[in-house]
């Protein structure tokens, strides 16, 4: 019974942090900081970067921008 139980705890967390860590679709990345870029289409690059850690998450990947909530590249925002 012990054994069961240690298995499902070790299953559970290995689950957890491969979800934490990686991004449902192949266009974003999962990033600790937000990125000091633009992130949505329209958005204009931010002059002043704050490096904001304390929502990591996911995010489009170099070229690519959110556009109702999917990546898209640049070009098709
Ligand atoms: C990722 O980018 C490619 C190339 O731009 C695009 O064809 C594809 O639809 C994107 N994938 C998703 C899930 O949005």
């Amino acid at each position: 019974m012990k054994f069961i139980y240690i298995a499902l705890l070790l299953t559970v967390m290995i689950a957890y942090s491969s979800a934490a860590a990686r991004c449902r679709d192949p266009n974003e990345t999962y990033l600790e900081c937000t990125p000091c870029a633009a992130i949505n289409c329209g958005d204009t690059p931010p002059e002043v970067c704050v490096a904001a850690c304390l929502n990591p998450g996911c995010f489009c990947n170099k070229g690519y921008l959110r556009k109702n909530g999917k990546c898209v590249p640049e070009s098709q925002c």
